[in-house]
Order: C-alpha cells, then structure tokens, then sequence
C-alpha cells in the first residue's frame, strides 16, 4: 500500500502523495471500516495473486450527507488493462446486492479523466446537484 499511495503517478490528483506513516494510516482506516461496516476498500490482485490497487465502498460526505463512494487506485504498470472498471463492477454490484444504499457515487477531480471514464463505464454520470467540500471534483453518481 505504501508503494501504491507513494507513487506521484497514482496520487496525481491528490493533495501528495502518501508517505509510510500515511499509507498505514489509511489501511487502519480501512480496518475500522470493515469492523463497522463490514466494507471498505479491499485489495486488487491478478488471478496470479500480484497485488496490484485497492478498490472498494467507503462513506464520504456528499451535499452535507453519507454517500457510498466506489473509489480505486491501481499501481501504473497495470493501469490500461481494464481491472479498476472489473474492481468497480463488482464493488457496484455487491453495494446493489447487499442493499448498502440507494445510491453510489464516484468523487473524480474534474480533471482525472481516466477515473472519469471508470465511473462512467460502470454506468454513473457526473450530477450537478451533488456537491463535495473539493470544488475540483465532480460527484458521479448512480441509483443502485
Ligand atoms: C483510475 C484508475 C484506477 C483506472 O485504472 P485502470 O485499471 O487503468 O482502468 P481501466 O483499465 O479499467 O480503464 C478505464 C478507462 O480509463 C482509461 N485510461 C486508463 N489509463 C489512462 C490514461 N493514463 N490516460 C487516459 N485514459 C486512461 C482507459 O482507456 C479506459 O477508458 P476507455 O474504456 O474509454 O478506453 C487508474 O488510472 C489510477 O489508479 N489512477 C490514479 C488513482 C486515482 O486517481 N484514483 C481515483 C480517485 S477518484
């Protein structure tokens, strides 16, 4: 993980990259998740078991209330290969099957075209009336 978020390439739209002390932070952060929603965000790996991103369904605030996010990193040389979009659909589809919320969003910096295009080949479309605190970022949404 800390390779992943220490990557500038993968942490281009982020404030900075992720040092070791931040990286641990944010896989605790995923632990308090699985213990008090039994989701967050999990590992990608090749059917060969390489670990290659993280993708999964967190809380985050959107117009002021709780929205289910699908968000995805993967590592750069495995970035092309269509596995975020197969990471997101299957995150969709859980959120759908287990009756999270009625709704999933995508928060995408305006200019991350590539997990624009994730969120839209999962089915999601920008939605102006959805607002976050960043006012770089675009809130994607779909009904579940
Ligand atoms: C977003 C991200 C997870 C996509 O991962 P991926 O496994 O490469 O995605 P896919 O292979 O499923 O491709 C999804 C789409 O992005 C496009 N894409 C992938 N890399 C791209 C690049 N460097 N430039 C432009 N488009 C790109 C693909 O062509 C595809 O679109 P298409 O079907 O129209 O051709 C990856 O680029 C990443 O980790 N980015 C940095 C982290 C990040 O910004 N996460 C999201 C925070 S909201």
């Amino acid at each position: 993980m800390a390779d992943l978020l220490g990557d500038p390439r993968v942490m281009e739209y982020y404030p900075h990259p992720k040092d070791r002390a931040e990286a641990a932070g944010w896989i605790n952060w995923n632990r308090r998740n699985y213990a008090a929603y039994e989701h967050g965000l999990w590992i990608i790996e090749t059917p060969e078991g390489e670990f290659i991103g993280d993708c999964g369904l967190t809380w985050q605030k959107v117009n002021e209330t709780a929205a289910l996010e699908v968000g995805f990193h993967v590592t750069p040389s495995a970035q092309g290969f269509g596995y975020a979009t197969e990471a997101a659909l299957a995150c969709r589809d859980f959120a759908s099957s287990h009756a999270l919320a009625s709704r999933l969003v995508s928060i995408v910096h305006r200019d991350n075209r590539p997990s624009q295009r994730v969120a839209a080949k999962i089915g999601m479309n920008p939605d102006r009336t959805l607002t976050h605190s960043s006012p770089v970022h675009l809130v994607y949404a779909m009904d579940l």
